[in-house]
Formats: C-alpha cells, sequence, structure tokens
C-alpha cells in the first residue's frame, strides 16, 4: 500500500522545514527547472528546490513571471521531481491560477501536485490571498507563501521595488506574514524588504522565514540558481551573490569546442567506436 521510503538519503519533508525556526539550521533553498540542474543541486545538499515561476524569465528569456502558465509550471515541476533524492520540492502557482477564487487556487493547487509532482505549492501575496492559502491546506496540500516583493505584482508595484520601507508599509508587511502564517502557511519567503523588517517579521512568527534580499536575520535563503552559479548575462540584484563564474566557463568551453571542431582536433580517435565490437553500447541504460 505505502511506497518503498526505505532509500538512504532521506527526503527533507515540510515538517523538517516547518521545525526548522531559527537557531536552527538554516534552510537553504534554490531554484530548479530541470533535471540536470536539480540533480546537481540536490547532490550539493540544498534543502529545497524550488520551481519558480522566474523561469520565464531564466527558460523562456521573458521580461517577467507574467505570462507564465500552469502547464509550463507542471512540465517543469516533473523534471525537477525525477532528481530529487534529498530535497523537498515546491512549485510556484503562477499567476492568475489562484487569484480569481479559492475554488480556482485549489483546484490549480491540485493540478499542480499531481501533475507537476512537486510536494508543495508557492503562492504570492499576503491579508489578500490568506483565505486561499487556508483552502489549499485544508485540502491537504502545504503551503509557503511569498510576501514583500511580490513580482507578478510587477505592474502595480511599477516595477521590481523593495517592499516594506517606511512605517506603514512594514506594518502592512508584517500584517502579511502574520496572515499567512494564520492561514496555515508553513514558511513564508520574504523578498526585497529591509533587513530590519525581515528580522522583526522573523523573531514575530512562528514559521521559518525565507529571505531574499531580506538580510541574514531570516531562517532560510533562496537564490536563484543561475544568479548564484553566475550564468545570468546583464542586469543583476544586488542581494544575488555569485558563487561561481558558469557563463564565462560554459562561453570558454563553447569557444574551445567550435576551434576544434573547425581544425578537425575533435573528435579524436578515443571518441570514434571500434570497428569490429558488436556489443559496446553506446550509452549504458539506466536502471
Ligand atoms: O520564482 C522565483 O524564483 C521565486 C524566488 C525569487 C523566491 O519566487
Amino acid at each position: 500500500m505505502y511506497a518503498n521510503t526505505s532509500s538512504k538519503v532521506r527526503k527533507v519533508t515540510v515538517p523538517d522545514l516547518r521545525a526548522r525556526k531559527s537557531p536552527s539550521r538554516s534552510i537553504a533553498m534554490v531554484t530548479a527547472y530541470d533535471f540536470t540542474m536539480a540533480r546537481l543541486l540536490d547532490e550539493a545538499g540544498v534543502d529545497v528546490l524550488l520551481v519558480g515561476d522566474s523561469l520565464g524569465m531564466i527558460v523562456q528569456g521573458l521580461d517577467n513571471t507574467i505570462p507564465v502558465t500552469l502547464d509550463e509550471m507542471c512540465y517543469h515541476g516533473r523534471a525537477v521531481a525525477r532528481a530529487a533524492v534529498h530535497a523537498h520540492v515546491v512549485g510556484d502557482m503562477p499567476f492568475m491560477s489562484y487569484q480569481v477564487s479559492s475554488s480556482q487556487a485549489v483546484e490549480s493547487a491540485g493540478k499542480l501536485l499531481k501533475e507537476g509532482a512537486v510536494e508543495s505549492v508557492k503562492l504570492e501575496g499576503g491579508q489578500e490571498i490568506a483565505e486561499h492559502i487556508f483552502r489549499i491546506v485544508r485540502a491537504g496540500i502545504p503551503v509557503m507563501a511569498h510576501i514583500g516583493l511580490t513580482p507578478q505584482s510587477v505592474h502595480a508595484f511599477g516595477g521590481f521595488k523593495v517592499q516594506g520601507r517606511g512605517e506603514d508599509a512594514a506594518e502592512r508587511v508584517l500584517a502579511d506574514a502574520r496572515a499567512v502564517e494564520q492561514a496555515g502557511a508553513y514558511a513564508v519567503v520574504l523578498e526585497a524588504v529591509p533587513p530590519d523588517l525581515a528580522a522583526r517579521i522573523t523573531s514575530e512568527v512562528g514559521i521559518p522565514t525565507i529571505g531574499i534580499g531580506a538580510g541574514p536575520s531570516c531562517d532560510g535563503q533562496v537564490l536563484v540558481c543561475s544568479d548564484l552559479l553566475g550564468m545570468v548575462r546583464g542586469h543583476v540584484p544586488k542581494f544575488a551573490k555569485r558563487y561561481a563564474e558558469l557563463g564565462d566557463l560554459v562561453v570558454e568551453a563553447a569557444r574551445a569546442y567550435v576551434d576544434e571542431v573547425r581544425s578537425h582536433a575533435f573528435p579524436g580517435a578515443e571518441h570514434c567506436y571500434k570497428p569490429n565490437t558488436q556489443t559496446e553500447p553506446v550509452v549504458e541504460l539506466r536502471h
């Protein structure tokens, strides 16, 4: 009746994450959109893989996340979920897949679990979507909330702008944090808010806060994988620390390949099949 859960690597669960409130071990979350990258991030010990709707920008080359569809999220979710042996997989609910009504929100969240193979869903918004969060959680689907700079509201904000500056704005973000906690979210992403506000929210709510551009006091951090790995050309937000320069490495490697193809240095003898070996496979089947 129950799936075999006896493999050696332990999967991170929602109760595990809920228990990771400071001063325990901080939660390390990274976005992933495909199997290959997700597998490497999982191997590195990342706790949570976020199938973010930022894939609109990173994978599709869009200016913002608004056009991303639920079917696209499901497609990428399945690819990431296949790779996640250890990490918990959370999927973003895209713009207009939950804003219309609580029923729409529950249906979309269910589809993301059933067809996108994610283990929890993330929604942008605070007090105004608390009822939707409550209904999704009541349907048995864990919810990660996302407040502060919510990129799906880019046009309402007039751009990707820091939120919660000034007393009134800070009170609004704090009220959002309380509302999503009360609605049953197991964690909350705080995006682009001043560090003192993030520290206050972290100390006042009982669920883990996961910061992106929110300073060091959160219970965890999240970065977009292409920012973290230095693969993004053009503008990179101030908070996005680059831990490698993979973009430069890719260009360097591809240039070397182009040169070797043109000079016939590639392929060498070691890359060619032997003429008389019948059983040499092209690729070993994976089991
Ligand atoms: O879609 C995304 O990448 C996100 C992160 C910025 C938190 O929501």
